[in-house]
């Protein structure tokens, strides 16, 4: 089994990379999170943004996989689909689309409640997607929640009213204005009787007999190491492991079968929600960087912030993930610029960090070294040796620095704009 993981904050690519290299599999599978992910790919210059459908599912013959790790909001994902078949009727994703009996719903209290402790002064706002994820997985956790499978079980419905009816109970005490309960369950129960459609097994088997037969599986993470909730940036995280590891426990696949780990990170640094960003820019080329790079939330629209390469935060997230190749995305975004920044490493009054791990000391500071920009016309460009020679050096340089090699560099938004580099 290879793995796609972002290394950043979410948003680098992996959609892109996802689609473009699942026709060597015959198999890709979501292992974490939910809703709150948008991988976005273009096809025929024409943009969709799959938010819970696996990126394979355009490649005939694939198989998709909702895998066991995520958590799964039936309403949005049957907007999802519908949506799809509108994008491309070519796709059938009740044949190619396969989910975990064991992954969790995400119900639409778990919304409520999200929208709740995002507003409320008792809560820290963490700036997340308002998807409800962190409720999902925190009753998953108290041991609280129903999964995929349950919904075939006869007590199914009685078992989720009971839910919405205690959240409901527990959010009007805080003085929540609420959607009425009849329409939220309504909607929900039409989302789970399209469900029921899906073929809905136990994903552990189904993949660890694909791998004994020989089979290819890729497996799709979304969000990101430093959005891990035990390796990235807590509190500002999201609630599921984005890690290669995560990927093991997210699919049931053991450690022994992982290949290929491609890491995926823009050639500068974005990040939507709060927390910890050392290196953004606040003035205007953060603003220039965010126009021209199309840096807005691909699932809330939410503006990104924009900063420079973190060689620190990357240090870590190959680290703790195991990365054999680097995917470098959005190259062409800093194309036109005199000279670009990359941070090296931060500096305290009695030495220095040269690893990020999820945190930094209060009085640490960023050392950027400047390299010089590049300016080329990326639209038509076919092969690495095209690429201007100080794109080329800023290569050399980051591989020198994190000693994985970048095999692969995406120059723009499109399919066909992906370099092989090795
Ligand atoms: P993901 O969540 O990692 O799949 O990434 P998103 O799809 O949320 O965000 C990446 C955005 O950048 C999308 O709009 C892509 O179409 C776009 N994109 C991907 N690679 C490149 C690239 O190399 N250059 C440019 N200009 N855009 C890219
Ligand atoms: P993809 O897979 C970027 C961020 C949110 C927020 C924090 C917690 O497209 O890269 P959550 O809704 O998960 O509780 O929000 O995590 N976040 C993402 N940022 N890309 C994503 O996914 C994200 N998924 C969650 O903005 O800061
Ligand atoms: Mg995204």
């Amino acid at each position: 089994m290879d793995i796609v993981l972002g290394l950043q904050w979410g948003d680098e690519g992996k959609g892109k990379f996802i689609d473009l290299i699942s026709e060597n599999y015959n198999i890709t599978a979501r292992f974490n999170g939910g809703s709150n992910a948008g991988h976005s790919i273009e096809r025929n210059g024409q943009r969709i943004t799959l938010k819970m459908i696996p990126s394979g599912i355009f490649m005939k013959g694939v198989q998709n996989v909702v895998g066991t790790g995520t958590v799964l909001d039936p309403v949005s994902l049957k907007k999802e689909i519908e949506n799809l078949q509108i994008f491309d009727q070519t796709v059938h994703p009740i044949d190619n689309l396969i989910i975990s009996k064991k992954a969790h719903f995400v119900l639409p209290t778990h919304r409520l409640l999200d929208a709740f402790m995002e507003d409320h002064p008792d809560y820290t706002t963490i700036g997340s997607t308002r998807n409800g994820i962190a409720q999902a997985y925190s009753n998953k956790i108290l041991r609280q929640n129903v999964r995929v499978g349950d919904m075939f079980l006869p007590d199914f419905e009685e078992k989720v009213h009971h839910i919405l009816k205690r959240d409901y109970k527990q959010l009007s005490e805080d003085g929540m204005v609420l959607p009425s309960l009849e329409e939220i369950s309504q909607d929900f129960f039409e989302a789970i009787d399209f469900l029921k459609k899906f073929n809905c097994i136990e994903t552990e088997i189904y993949l660890n007999k694909a791998l004994s037969e020989g089979k290819k599986i890729l497996a799709e993470g979304s969000q990101a190491a430093m959005l891990d909730i035990d390796h990235g940036t807590y509190p500002y995280v999201t609630s599921s492991s984005t890690t290669a590891a995560g990927a093991c426990i997210g699919l049931g696949i053991s450690p022994k079968k992982m290949g290929e780990i491609y890491g995926i990170a823009k050639a500068y640094c974005t990040r939507v929600g709060n927390g910890m960003f050392p290196t953004e820019l606040f003035d205007e080329l953060g603003d220039e960087i965010r126009t021209k790079g199309n840096e807005f939330g691909s699932n809330t629209g939410r503006p990104r912030r924009t900063g420079w390469l973190d060689l620190p935060a990357l240090r870590y997230a190959i680290m703790i993930n195991g990365v054999t190749q680097l995917v470098l995305t959005k190259a062409d975004v800093l194309s036109g610029l005199k000279s670009v920044a990359v941070c090296t490493h931060y500096e305290l009054e009695d030495g220095k960090i040269e690893t990020i791990a999820g945190s930094l000391p209060e009085n640490s500071r960023p050392v950027l070294k400047w390299l010089n920009g590049w300016n080329a016309d990326f639209s038509t460009m076919k092969s690495p040796s095209e690429l201007p020679i100080e794109l080329q050096e800023f290569l050399s340089f980051i591989e020198a620095e994190l000693e994985v090699p970048v095999t692969y560099l995406s120059i723009g938004p499109g399919r066909e704009q992906m370099l092989k580099m090795k």
